[in-house]
């Protein structure tokens, strides 16, 4: 710490820190347009002059250093300030009352009154653009931009796309897309970074247009009638009079306009923000303090939100009857849920129930679906979505260090001198997780590894991407591992302390030379020597993975193959190291973790642990059964041997997302009974006797975990749709008719009890989840969180970790003559799953209508396919037909399908083969045979999509290139640059 004096007044603070900073802190109001704390200085503005040691400065820009004395409103820092903010104004109109941001945040409006400034000495001057309004989300108007650069900071270097740039050698210097694109034809993934940061009208939501104020939605021809009458009162009456009316209108929106913190409801990075209301119009969504997040979004937490209210949600429960549903009061349909399950139990006994949970719905929706079908049923059935994707990730955790969760935080992931992404198309599926990594990578040369099957986003960033052979990750990490072992490139220090079993660890390397490795994995020796060396020589590794490891046969396996590999090399109890299963779903974690498992309580806690059950049993009074339950995979078996017989699912889309889907299908058709609680009518539903009509995220309360074990509140932003409720409402309603006497008015209450049974959970509290603030678990009684979570050891009795030896297996549903290519799938960044929500984004279905199938330019040629043609995919297990994308993220015989489709569901194609410890289904593993279809279409991704752009990376705004222009002049005089980050 060292002092500085501010205005004559001694303040503390950091040697290094930016003055900026430091005057904020201390509360002393001061310009600054162009600094935002989330982006760093910028310096266009100039709007941020101070006075020290009798010069001027740039306050964003510069550094405090001890006993520095410092003039925020000296004569020569006020005149600079002002002369810098004329200069911003005339590039923009001051028509407030009647623009969509005058909210009380813009920061033209709010710093014309901090100085106060009457009249614009320099003239307002057009610039030679219209508008654009190519984006459907968002529209730039170059009239109004005050070239201050932030969105440019944010794009560059925050998102990386690197899209935007301002031309600055220009006359009329503007926002650029793509150096000179539309912004529709742009590579803009419309992400929402640039809009969030503005600080002005110049780039807009287009919900908030003609919605926000109470005159902006007149005429255009009113509104510039009106803007002239502004303008022309003006040198008469002054800003001053002019702004009051402004402000005027702006505290009226108040009433009007209601924020509202929630967490997203896509990925599991668990961005969180506010949402802006009208009524029941989202005005926009503010992202600003989520503590993962900050000014971050994607284009589905940013834009994806007006499915709730779609026209097709579900807003009557239906019954089915004679083969058709038909409308039912909810009295007379949960009457009928629960008079069946308790003749089913009745007749069948408990085990012939099964329970799905939903891992879009909350901690405590998930927690009283297990309590319903353990305490009231009495079955351990009962099992969410994890089944699908992390089970295998979660349990090579488990084998080796214990706990099932991120072993750090995203802000880790950050600090690592190497990433190594495998099978995580990371920049489509976690794409906020992934920005972080791309500016690490582009800023801090942080070096990243990728290993997939195709060159997607990170891989071509990558300064090591390599191609292994579907299905062999466990071939190859092995192999590195050996390697790493063999030539004294281990961590010794830290295997001693720290981990068991390294001996039989290492003679189940013994078949993993690199010879082996090279020859399976059809990767050359200098790769993985690479690899190997990259590994040993980083300060700290971080290992993120995804589906691309999970959903094969030997998911777990290769996991654990993953966090063995950041044993031996020491990568656990530090930042910027560790193991990152990147959860899919926005609560897949938390549905886990709050028991909606067949072996798990809440907090994984066996069930056949009579301590543990006897814990639960004396709170919830009940006897609870002891043996694990089935899963996911093994409901659908019990239903084919005619075991199960009644299902109670919420919220989960089974009839497209579990793996090979007809098979699934036919079997949810044979069940006696099956409930279906969702938002929409989905293609699950189809199969169901009751639907039950739900409440999304933003029709209610709870908490939600996001990968990096982040627990965070959402609240209600509206009502629940009228005839629609919240899961957990309705779950109560049921178990209530069964006699269970719940009496829970709000989930605050539910999780008080969670709390107070599960050690993991013991000191969360609502209270300490207030607002935007979080809680990593484990949490400790007294409120104490671990963002890192192996701190003092590792979750075994002796806190030592494990290494565990593994063995090889073969791939599941190889190609063969017949089906000779083989097909992979996964995520895209517009679309969320199957889809079910983000299809009714109008500007999403814009951008991506539809599914394809990606096709290699070298397979492409053999059989004579251009993008556009349909074709028609055969394998095992079913068929489906599709568009074809010729791309070179593909190779060879590899083809790649979005998993977001209702009509052309890629499971149709997917077997029924699992990781052999977890169930997960092998999605990964098919084969298929390609069978080119006479019609032609268009291309089924659209030229505005933005894989067609092509960005302009550069180094942020380059304000640098501003300062050269002839007619740049430094505000104020001598402004001396004393040190600039
Ligand atoms: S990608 Fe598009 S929306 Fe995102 S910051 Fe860049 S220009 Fe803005
Ligand atoms: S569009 Fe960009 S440069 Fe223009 S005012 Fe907004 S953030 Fe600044
Ligand atoms: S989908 Fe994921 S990355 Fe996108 S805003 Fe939501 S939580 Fe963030
Ligand atoms: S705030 Fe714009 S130059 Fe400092």
């Amino acid at each position: 710490m060292i002092t500085v004096t501010i205005d004559g007044v001694v303040h503390e603070a950091i040697g290094g820190e930016r003055l900026i900073d430091v005057i904020n802190r201390a509360g002393i109001n001061i310009s600054q347009v162009c600094y935002h704390p989330q982006l760093g200085p910028i310096q266009t503005c100039d709007t941020c002059m101070v006075e020290t040691n009798g010069h001027l400065a740039r306050a964003c820009a510069t550094t405090a250093s001890a006993g520095m004395e410092i003039f925020t409103k000296s004569e020569k820092a006020a005149a600079a300030q002002r002369e810098a903010f004329d200069r911003i104004l005339s590039n923009h109109v001051l028509y407030c009352t009647v623009c969509d941001n005058n909210n009380g945040n813009c920061t033209i409006h709010n710093t014309e009154k901090l100085l106060g400034i009457e009249h614009q000495p320099i003239p307002y001057q057009s610039k030679p653009y219209e508008e654009d309004h190519t984006n459907p989300f968002y529209r730039y108007d170059p009239q109004q931009c005050i070239l201050c650069g932030r969105c440019v900071e944010a794009c560059q270097n925050v998102q990386v796309n690197e899209t935007l740039s301002i031309n600055w050698e220009d006359p009329h210097p503007r926002v650029l897309w793509d150096g000179g694109s539309t912004i529709g034809e742009s590579s803009c993934v419309s992400c929402g970074h640039c809009i969030s940061v503005c600080p002005c009208n110049a780039l807009m939501e287009k919900s908030m247009l003609g919605h926000a104020g109470f005159f902006t939605a007149l005429p255009k021809t009113a509104l510039s009638g009106m803007i002239d009458v502004v303008k022309g009162v003006e040198p008469e009456t002054g800003y001053g009079a002019i702004l009051k009316l402004s402000e005027a209108e702006s505290h009226m929106r108040e009433l009007r306009i209601r924020r509202t913190k929630t967490v997203c409801t896509y990925c599991g990075v668990g961005c969180s923000f506010d949402i802006w209301t009208k009524d029941r119009h989202i005005l926009k969504v503010e992202p600003l303090d989520g503590p993962t997040n900050g000014i971050s979004t994607c284009v589905k937490g940013k834009f994806g939100w007006d499915f709730v209210n779609s026209a097709d949600r579900l807003t009557k429960p239906l019954i089915r009857e004679g083969g058709k549903f038909r409308e039912a009061s909810w009295d007379e349909a949960l009457d009928l849920v629960a008079r069946k399950f308790a003749e089913t139990k009745a007749k069948n006994g408990p085990d012939s129930l099964a329970f799905v949970s939903s891992s879009k719905c909350t901690n405590e929706e998930s927690y009283l679906m297990q309590k319903l079908s353990r305490a009231v049923i009495g079955t351990n059935n009962m099992d969410n979505c994890s089944r699908y994707c992390q089970a295998p990730a979660t349990q090579g955790l488990f084998r080796t260090v214990g706990y099932g969760g991120d072993s750090g935080s995203i802000r880790d992931i950050e600090n690592a001198g190497l990433v190594l992404i495998i099978g995580s198309n990371t920049a489509e599926s976690h794409p906020v997780l992934a920005t972080r990594v791309k500016r690490a990578h582009k800023l801090r040369h942080q070096k990243l590894i990728v290993a997939d099957l195709r060159e997607h986003e990170m891989a071509k960033r990558a300064d090591l991407f390599f191609r292994p052979k579907p299905g062999t990750d466990i071939v190859w990490l092995s192999a590195v591992s050996r390697y790493l072992l063999d030539n004294g490139m281990a961590d010794t220090t830290f295997l001693h302390q720290w981990v068991n079993g390294l001996e039989e660890y290492k003679k189940s390397l013994a078949p993993f030379t690199m010879e082996f490795a090279t020859r399976t994995c059809g990767l050359s020796e200098d790769i993985l020597k690479e690899v190997a060396r990259m590994i040993a020589e980083a300060n700290g590794v971080c290992i993120l993975w995804a589906m691309g490891v999970t959903q094969h046969s030997m998911g777990s396996d290769t996991s654990t193959a993953i966090s063995n590999l950041l044993l031996i090399t020491g990568n656990y109890m530090k930042t910027g190291s560790g193991a990152y299963p990147l959860r899919g779903h926005n609560n897949v974690q938390g549905a886990s973790d709050h028991g909606a498992m067949p072996n798990f309580l809440p907090g994984y806690q066996s069930v056949d642990d009579p301590e543990v059950r006897s814990r639960f049993e004396a709170n919830w009074n009940v006897q609870l059964p002891s043996t694990k339950g089935l899963d996911n995979h093994e409901m659908i078996e019990a239903i084919h041997q005619g075991k199960l017989k009644a299902m109670y699912l919420f919220g989960e889309e089974m009839s497209l997302v579990d793996s090979n889907a007809n098979f699934v299908g036919d079997n949810l058709s044979k069940l006696d009974f099956f409930v279906v609680q969702d938002i929409f009518f989905s293609a699950t539903c189809h199969f169901a006797d009751v639907v039950l009509p739900a409440s999304p995220s933003l029709e209610k309360e709870g908490t939600f975990t996001s990968t990096e074990r982040r627990i965070q509140r959402l609240y209600e932003v509206f009502e629940p749709l009228e005839g629609s409720r919240p899961d957990w409402r309705i779950i109560q309603d049921i178990a209530n008719r069964l006699g269970a006497k719940w009496q829970y008015r709000h989930p605050s209450e539910i999780y008080r009890e969670v709390a107070s049974l599960t050690p993991l959970f013991a000191g969360v509290t609502y209270e300490r989840l207030e607002g935007f603030k979080s809680l990593q678990w484990p949490v400790a009684a007294d409120g104490t969180d671990q963002p890192l979570l192996y701190t003092k050891g590792f979750a075994f009795p002796d806190g030592k970790a494990r290494l565990f030896p593994l063995a090889l297996s073969e791939p599941t549903d190889q190609p063969n003559a017949e089906f000779d290519l083989h097909l992979n799938n996964g995520r895209l960044l517009e679309h969320f799953h199957e889809g079910n929500m983000t299809y009714r984004i109008e500007g999403i279905r814009e951008k991506t209508p539809d599914t394809f199938v990606e096709v290699s330019p070298e397979l492409a040629k053999q059989r004579g396919i251009q993008s556009g043609t349909w074709v028609q995919l055969t394998s095992r297990y079913g068929q489906v037909r599709v568009r074809a994308l010729v791309t070179d993220r593909v190779q060879g015989k590899q083809l790649y399908m979005p998993m977001n489709s209702v009509e052309s569901p890629v499971n149709r194609l997917t077997s029924s083969y699992t990781d052999a410890v977890t169930h997960t289904p092998a999605y990964k593993e098919a084969s298929v045979h390609l069978r080119v279809l006479p019609e032609v279409g268009e291309s089924p991704l659209p030229r505005i999509n933005h894989r067609f752009g092509h960005p302009t990376p550069q180094h942020g705004v380059e304000v640098e290139r501003k300062w050269k222009r002839a007619d740049y002049r430094v505000p104020g005089n001598g402004l001396v640059q004393i040190q600039t980050n």
